[in-house]
């Protein structure tokens, strides 16, 4: 049996290439060359850039990361003919390191439907294009495409075949995400004891993930012997898409006991801002629970999780959310939370509330949200605080609203407000795009706050004729989130009521953080709701 390679394991990121592939998910040349710049910084060893002879657009896109990146090798696909070959050597030209990636289809099926060759043809145009390419550059990588499906002992000669050709990496793609880990790991055992050349290049795998196995099969491989990963940041590519690099490279450094201390060069804290990126850029959104970059990966929200999670982290997580490059842990506070969790929450917010306080909130408005909504929010949690126990001083007050619109008009609205401590009222007027933005527009000119609106609903909350509105809005004050809520029988008083309630809560934290930090702000706001129910008993 050959010997096998190192421990080290070759990342070969191929986002660029079979992850642009994914349907809807084409990339420009800056965005290519950010991604690029990204995976150089995530320590990527090998980065498939495009496939050159396919537009004007790949070819320019292997040029420019060409010439953009400096450590990591660039490589260009090339079917076996020549002019593709030619014009990914040309596209690689200026790398610093470059590599030439050939391929053809070996099994059965493509070698009938697609290549119309016999088996002697197909091994003929492999070694002959390994051939040209290694004229071009030293660094030759050659796949038998559909390699779990082709005969072994016709892929063991065309290992064999294009390793004496000058292929440096030999790649075995699982094209069609046909294999099973266990069988998939003995194909590539097979390999190592068959093809007699084989320590004279790297082997590769390539896996698809249409049964869901592509990380499996990979790491059944590298388990096997192959020391080079295929892989696409958040696993996009062809149909259900390729191995997801942050899933491989975690697995093995979370379990180096299962991997014989295999490793590899990424920079594990990179990872999440790749994942962002090319999320960002592809506009394939990352599913909440992705292994890894999901944005539930390392959030808890059961009682009981929660509960392990803050007595000892790793109760619950193998991984350290900063090994991956998210700040932290995220305790999600939802209809699974437990009262330990919403006490704690609480109390990093800064409220101090008797446990009879807290029962009183936990089990009435905190109960009664999360049947409603399914993330509960820090906003949500200062809104039920400060609505059931400590109400947000009123610094504004409502005491007029005229609105006049129409079709054809220009909506117009008047409000007046009265500022706590002064003697009169403020009236003023303002239009809008329609009549809530004109209300919006008023109260900001008369209060000095300007609300970047975030989320705004509205519901009735009774029903009849004399249903009450409710509205609910979110929206960003400096870098905080503010939350409004109003309700009327008039929608557009809910709205207005909602806005200056938003308005109030963000004077009141600017107000809470200037003074000493959040402890205080509790007795701050109890001294606020003692001073409000003053006003309102004049
Ligand atoms: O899936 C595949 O076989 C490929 C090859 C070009 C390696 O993407
Ligand atoms: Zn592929």
């Amino acid at each position: 049996m050959a010997k096998k390679a190192s421990k080290r394991v070759y990342v070969f990121d191929t986002t660029l290439r079979d992850g642009e592939q994914s349907p809807g998910a084409s990339m420009n040349l800056t965005e290519k060359l950010e991604v690029a710049r990204a995976l150089e910084s995530l320590g990527v060893d090998i980065i498939e850039a495009g496939f050159p002879i396919t537009s004007p657009d790949d070819f320019d896109a292997v040029r420019a990361i060409s010439r953009e990146v400096r450590r990591p090798v660039v490589a260009g696909l090339a079917r076996c003919v020549a002019k593709d070959i030619d014009r990914a050597a040309e596209a690689l030209r200026d790398a610093r390191k470059s590599r030439i990636h050939v391929f053809l289809g070996t099994s059965p099926i493509h070698r009938k439907h697609q290549l119309r060759k016999s088996k002697r043809q197909v091994l003929q145009m492999s070694i002959e294009s390994v051939e040209r390419a290694k004229a071009a550059t030293h660094d030759v990588q050659f796949s038998p495409m559909d390699a779990t499906r082709t005969e072994p002992d016709f892929l063991i000669q065309v290992v064999e075949a294009v390793i004496d050709a000058g292929a440096t990496t030999v790649n075995i793609p699982d094209t069609v995400g046909w294999a099973m880990p266990d069988e998939f790991g003995r194909l590539i055992g097979r390999l190592f004891e068959n093809v007699p050349n084989i320590s004279k290049a790297v082997i590769a795998v390539h896996c698809h993930d249409d049964l869901g196995l592509a990380v499996a099969n990979t790491l059944a491989a590298i388990k096997a012997g192959a020391r080079q990963a295929e892989c696409t940041i958040n696993g996009i590519g062809e149909r259900a898409g390729n191995a997801a690099m942050e899933e491989i490279v975690m697995a093995m450094k979370t379990r180096p006991d299962d991997f014989q201390d295999c490793w590899t060069n990424i920079r594990t804290g990179h990872l999440y801002a790749a994942s962002r990126l090319v999320s960002r850029v592809t506009g394939l959104a990352v599913a909440r629970n992705k292994a890894v970059v999901g944005e539930n990966a390392f959030a808890h929200e059961s009682g009981i999780h929660a509960d392990g999670y803050l007595k000892e982290r790793t109760t619950f997580e193998i991984m350290d959310p900063k090994a991956v490059g998210v700040a932290r842990s995220k305790l999600v506070l939802g209809k699974h939370s437990g009262r330990h969790q919403f006490r704690r929450r609480l109390k990093e917010l800064g409220f101090r509330l008797s446990p009879e306080q807290i029962d009183r909130l936990f089990f009435g408005p905190f109960k009664e949200l999360a049947d409603r909504k399914k993330e509960i929010f820090d906003e949500d949690i200062e809104a039920i605080v400060e609505s059931e126990i400590v109400a947000v001083p009123e610094t504004w007050r409502l005491c007029g609203i005229q609105v006049a619109t129409g079709t054809g008009g220009m909506p117009t609205a008047t409000v007046e407000l009265h500022e706590e401590g002064k003697a009169e009222p403020v009236r003023d007027a303002a239009t809008g795009d329609g009549p809530v933005d004109a209300i919006f527009r008023v109260m900001e000119r008369i209060t000095g706050v300007g609300l970047r609106l975030k989320d705004y609903q509205i519901r009735a909350v009774t029903s009849g004729k004399e249903a009450q509105g409710e509205v609910r809005l979110e929206a960003i004050y400096g870098k905080q989130t503010v939350s409004g809520r109003g309700v009327s029988t008039d929608v557009l008083e809910a709205s207005a009521k909602a806005y200056l309630s938003a308005i109030n809560r963000a004077l009141n934290r600017a107000g809470r953080t200037k003074r000493a930090g959040r402890p205080k702000a509790a007795a701050k706001r109890k001294k606020a709701k003692s001073g409000k129910a003053k006003r309102s008993s004049r």
